[in-house]
């Protein structure tokens, strides 16, 4: 940490604030005593420039486009890793050596099973329920299953809570899919990968042997990968949150996937898709352009734009590429591909998009992926909140573990009605 300070005037008085500088990235002004020294608040609607915590997980430099986990870029990991060995280093801080990733992926493939009351859980929704609202409902519900590891100050509790949520959510999300067609659940097979196994408990079905491709398992493991964690994102932060007033892990992780729900966050993915079709051909979309450019049109084009990220998101190269490589191991030809690349090329060459730094995003190109692999668009964010829960998680450990950690309480600059005596309902 820097000893250099900033200096705050209020009303001629001078205060001296610390400055705390990471391993790299932007310092920080610690304005933790900023209260009880000037009696003000900061003012910061949206969090565009507070940093809510230390964190060791990852790094994002928006102005050019980088993402590293634990020091490592992402477009490495994706490319050479597995999501089992970035969930490893996301959750112990380095790379696991061979009978490291064995022992992790084992202990993991051995908490993939849903307790069969859980399973009876599905039987209360309507089958066109959208999955993301079984998630929240069955992920909250698993705190009422595992009373023997909600004890979050004992590291032992907190490791095999964080086990079980990585394993179980595949399980959870292809039940929540296979609810929805009306077809039987799948039990996992641990003789598969945590992504193979997914597939198979996803599109197998009891009457044959699912054959899983070797090409889809790997787009989808490094769409996990490119899924896993993102700094102090919004459902991120909802966990943390969460998680400060002493909340179990399995009722944060359920705060999280509800925040991560939303179209401006999780949910573009499915709103990106869904926006594609709507334009259909490349000749209509100068028409949606203009659109996303009118003020006083809500119309946003969905996968573009970033908090962070006022370049490339590079997580969307990556995604881009992938594409490619889906399609042709699927031999699939979707014209909703070429409108995406046209989309792309046009915002990019337009001032509006050009002056707001406004990119693809992780979100753009997911879909298209995940639409050629057989994924309804409805099931998108469930896909992304199954690879975000080793992020939550990792995150939510390195907060609670931290024994400098307090209850996030944010104020606000009060805008109501001053003090004034209440009046009857007769004098009214
Ligand atoms: C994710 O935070 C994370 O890390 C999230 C994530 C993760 O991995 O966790 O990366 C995942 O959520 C990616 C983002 C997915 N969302 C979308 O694709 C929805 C479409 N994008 C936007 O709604 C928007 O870009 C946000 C929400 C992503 C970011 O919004 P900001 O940072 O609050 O920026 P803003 O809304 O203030 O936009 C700045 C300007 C505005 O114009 P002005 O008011 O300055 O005139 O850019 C405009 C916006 O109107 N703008 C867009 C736009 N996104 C921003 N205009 C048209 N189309 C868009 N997509």
């Amino acid at each position: 940490m820097a000893d250099n300070q900033a200096k705050l005037t209020v009303d001629g008085a001078g205060f001296d604030l610390p400055v705390m500088q990471g391993t790299t990235g932007p310092d920080v002004v610690d304005i933790r005593k900023l209260y009880g020294q000037t009696g003000m608040f900061t003012f910061d609607p949206g969090y565009k420039s507070t940093a809510s915590c230390e964190s060791a997980l990852t790094y994002i430099d928006g102005e050019e486009g980088v993402l590293l986990h634990r020091g490592y870029p992402i477009g490495q990991l994706a490319e050479q890793s597995s999501f089992m060995e970035v969930s490893y280093l996301l959750l112990n801080g380095e790379l696991p050596t061979a009978d490291e990733l064995d022992k992790f992926t084992y202990t993991i493939s051995r908490h993939t099973m849903l307790h069969e009351q859980l399973a009876r859980f599905y039987q209360g929704f309507r089958r066109d329920a959208h999955p993301m609202a079984i998630m929240c409902g069955v992920v909250g519900a698993l705190s009422a299953f595992y009373h023997d590891s909600t004890d979050i100050a004992d590291p032992e509790h907190r490791r095999i809570s964080s086990h079980r949520l990585i394993a179980k959510m595949p399980t959870i999300a292809a039940m929540a899919y296979k609810y929805s067609i009306g077809q039987p659940f799948m039990q996992p097979k641990n003789s598969l990968s945590y992504t193979g196994n997914f597939l198979q408990m996803t599109f197998g079905v009891p009457a044959e042997e699912y054959e899983v491709l070797p090409a889809v398992e790997r787009a989808m493991d490094k769409i996990f990968i490119l899924h896993a964690d993102h700094e102090q994102n919004a459902s991120t932060s909802t966990v943390r949150l969460a998680g400060s007033s002493g909340a179990n892990p399995f009722a944060c992780m359920a705060a999280g996937i509800a925040c991560l729900w939303g179209p401006a966050h999780g949910g573009a993915n499915e709103a990106a898709l869904e926006m594609l079709r709507e334009i259909g051909t490349p000749d209509r979309i100068p028409h949606y352009i203009e659109r996303a450019k009118d003020k006083n049109d809500p119309f946003r084009l969905m996968g573009f734009g970033h908090r962070v990220y006022k370049n490339y998101d590079p997580r969307a190269t990556v995604m881009q590429k992938t594409v490619r490589e889906v399609f042709e191991a699927l031999n699939v030809q979707d014209p909703v591909f070429e409108t995406a690349l046209r989309l792309e090329e046009l915002a990019l060459s337009d001032d509006y998009f050009i002056e707001k730094k406004l990119f693809p995003n992780v979100d753009f190109y997911s879909g298209v992926i995940l639409s050629a692999i057989g994924f309804p668009t409805t099931m998108f964010t469930v896909l992304f909140a199954l690879a975000r829960t080793v992020g939550w998680v990792a995150q939510w450990n390195e907060m609670i573990s931290d024994p400098a950690q307090v209850i996030g309480r944010p104020r606000q600059l009060y805008t109501g009605p001053t003090e004034r005596d209440y009046v009857p309902v007769a004098q009214r």
